[in-house]
């Protein structure tokens, strides 16, 4: 293996809770095992920009409990180019790096891999994104901070639903999963979820909706994933609003967005980034490349990161036979 003096660390795609907690347990880790360290700001953008500083143990000093991303993070068109690629290197080169380690989502994972191949740095990554969708970890790092965010702001909804017996569809990111909001139609104890992973019959959620809340008069939550096949809580609203039979009906949408990113990071979440960002300088120092430190029943694992987005990772569907018996 190619001497290792001198590792980079960089935030990409979008933040996550966490990220910070992932950051210190790499710059530590690696300042403990003798490598110095440079921290590359706005992920790609910053690499092909050459916007480098310098990391020392004391540099990631109170960030554990931070949200967002002290790197800062970015999405780069650029980097999707070979010319942003060669710069990129070429800058990481004048700057004496021999290894990079990437939190982000798959994304970021894709870009490494391109990378890796052309420039041959060694790259580990290490799963940032509150959407829970990548294969070789049982929980990305923000996926647990978002997930607690979701469910004290439908705790919130709940009470003004509640008071006016009103109808809520509620609103979740997820991307195309839907981790969010399954579990937070579990945890908040919403009357009904929609996820992209199953097939939505409009007439038949109609259907549901009424007698929720005209059999019953009262008020009912729906968690909506943003990636749903029918387009969201807004499509959802016209189309009720659409047909006379919700006429009676009083709806009312909520879009929760990006407050689900912001805000400090959990316990768990805090504990998960720190076992993967030193995880991720020990697979360096191993010899790894290519690789996303994950954390499947309990321990550490190595997934190539090629898996990470060709393999799906699966909704657990018992969960949703739970919010409908639940509700
Ligand atoms: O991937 C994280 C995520 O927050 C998704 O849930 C959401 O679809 C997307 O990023 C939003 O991206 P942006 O911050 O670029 O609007």
């Amino acid at each position: 293996m190619a001497e290792l003096n001198r590792i980079a660390v960089y935030t990409s795609g979008g933040d996550a809770p966490g990220m910070n907690a992932c950051v210190r347990a790499v710059v530590r880790t690696a300042v403990a095992n003798d490598l110095d360290v440079v921290g590359v700001r706005r992920g790609y953008e910053g690499m092909i920009e050459g916007d480098f500083v310098e990391m020392d143990g004391r540099s990631v000093s109170n960030i554990v409990q931070l949200g967002g991303t002290i790197l800062k993070s970015a999405r780069s068109d650029r980097f999707r180019t070979s010319e942003g690629r060669m710069q990129a290197a070429e800058n990481l080169r004048k700057a004496g790096v021999d290894a990079l380690v990437g939190v982000g989502g798959d994304g970021t994972f894709r870009g490494a891999v391109l990378f890796h191949e052309e420039h041959g740095f060694p790259i580990i990554g290490c799963p940032g994104t509150i959407d829970n969708d990548l294969f070789g970890t049982d929980e990305t790092i923000g996926y647990d901070t978002a997930l607690n965010t979701a469910i004290e702001n439908i705790d919130r909804i709940r009470d003004t639903a509640d008071a006016h017996d009103r109808l809520f569809l509620i609103e979740v990111m997820g991307r195309d999963a839907g981790f969010i909001a399954l579990n937070c139609a579990i945890g908040g104890g919403a009357e009904m979820v929609l996820i992209p992973e199953t097939i939505a019959n409009l007439d038949d959620i109609k259907d549901r909706v009424l007698t929720l809340m005209l059999a019953q008069t009262r008020s009912s939550i729906v968690v909506v994933a943003e990636g749903e096949e029918l387009g969201g809580a807004a499509a959802l609203e016209s189309a009720f609003r659409a047909d006379p039979s919700f006429d009676s009906i009083d709806l009312r949408v909520c879009i929760l967005g990006h407050i689900q990113r912001g805000g400090a990071p959990s316990a768990r979440d805090r504990v998960l980034a720190s076992r993967m960002g030193v995880g991720a300088i020990e697979a360096l120092i191993e010899g790894h490349t290519n690789v996303m430190v994950g954390v499947q029943n309990g321990e550490v694992r190595l997934t190539t990161m090629r898996s990470v987005w060709s393999r799906k990772k699966n909704i657990n569907f018992e969960l949703l036979k739970l919010t409908q018996l639940l509700s």
